[in-house]
């Protein structure tokens, strides 16, 4: 390869990058907005109902709210639809208003069929239907109906970014509840390494699209909008390193550094994550360390954090 060819590569790859980057700092804050959650997104309207301030949709206190995302809001039971016949007390509604885009979701229903069984109810749930709701008195719409609804079974726990949230705003958290969720995170890299091997990118792992129970300490990944088969989203990024070990970090980080929540007013004991660093750090596992985790390796990492498991219990 001539020098001009290497330059224009770098070049490409850096513009890329620049690119990437931005894409995840805008997720990131879309996702602190979006994940402040059922307080801060969501008003109280008047006594009946709750409404989006992202999308302007209200549904009716009769549904639980899960979450939202640009395009709706996920509730809790399904709304019921003719034709599908399923117990509805164990499925969520995911509700969007994007008309246009049911190719969209019909494409990533054919995605999620596509995933190895062997993973089934471990890593992820297949099952998936999608329906189209006419007017329906617990929904309002700034537009008209019809909006879709992917109907999911319902995942127990919550994503892992409101379960750390909620650890770091109880003085009563103890140690091995985060060390469990750490243990299990790391535990999951056999999986995504697996995916990958069998050319399957996740590409969105993310601590919103992981479901994290904390008394069967499983993880569970939802949201497969950006699934892609054959080839990673980001051809330059290696997609297990990359994305599951930001999930890694941002555990650790919330563990060990009492500030890291700050901006979210939330505290963290002052004396328990000094305690708790001091014992990370003697395993060379320092407060965002994500670039000497690339030097170490993960097998180390792993090794490591088993060790600190046993020495917090
Ligand atoms: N099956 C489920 N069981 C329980 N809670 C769920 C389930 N699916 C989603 N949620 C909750 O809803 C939140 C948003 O869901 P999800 O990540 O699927 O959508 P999104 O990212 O908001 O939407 P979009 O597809 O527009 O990006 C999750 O972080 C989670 O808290
Ligand atoms: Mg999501």
């Amino acid at each position: 390869m001539n020098s001009d060819k290497i330059k224009n590569r770098t070049n490409g790859n850096k513009k890329k990058i620049k690119a990437l980057k931005n894409t995840l700092k805008n997720r990131k804050k879309s996702s602190e907005m979006n994940n402040l959650g059922k307080i801060e997104s969501f008003a109280i309207s008047n006594s009946n109902d709750i409404t989006s301030q992202l999308t302007n949709m209200s549904i009716s206190t009769n549904y639980e709210y899960l979450g939202e995302g640009v395009s709706g809001v996920v509730i809790y039971p399904a709304i019921s639809c003719p034709d599908i016949n399923i117990d509805y007390s164990k499925y969520v509604g995911k509700i969007s208003h994007r008309i246009g885009k049911n190719s969209k979701l019909i494409e990533s229903k054919e995605k999620i069929e596509n995933l190895p069984n062997e993973f089934n109810n471990i890593a992820y749930v297949k099952e998936m239907y999608i329906c189209y709701i006419e007017e329906n008195p617990g929904i309002n719409l700034d537009i008209k109906f019809p909006c879709t609804q992917v109907i999911i079974p319902r995942i127990s726990g919550d994503n892992v970014l409101n379960i750390m949230k909620k650890y770091s705003k109880s003085s009563e958290t103890k140690d091995h509840e985060f060390m469990d969720l750490l243990i299990a995170t790391i535990n999951f890299y056999d999986i995504v390494v697996n995916l990958t091997e069998r050319k399957i990118f996740y590409n969105d792992y993310d601590l919103t699209n992981i479901m994290y129970d904390p008394i069967t300490h499983k993880l569970m990944l939802i949201d497969f909008d950006d699934i892609t088969y054959g080839k990673p989203k980001y051809a330059f990024i290696n997609p297990v390193k990359v994305y599951l070990t930001s999930v890694v970090f941002q555990i650790i980080d919330n563990m060990i550094d009492e500030n890291y929540f700050e901006d979210n007013g939330i505290t963290q004991d002052r004396e328990n994550c000094t305690r708790r660093r001091s014992i990370f750090q003697k395993y060379e596992i320092e407060l965002s360390s994500a670039n000497s985790f690339a030097k170490s390796g993960f097998e180390k990492l792993r090794e490591n954090i088993h060790q600190i498991y046993l020495e917090m219990a």
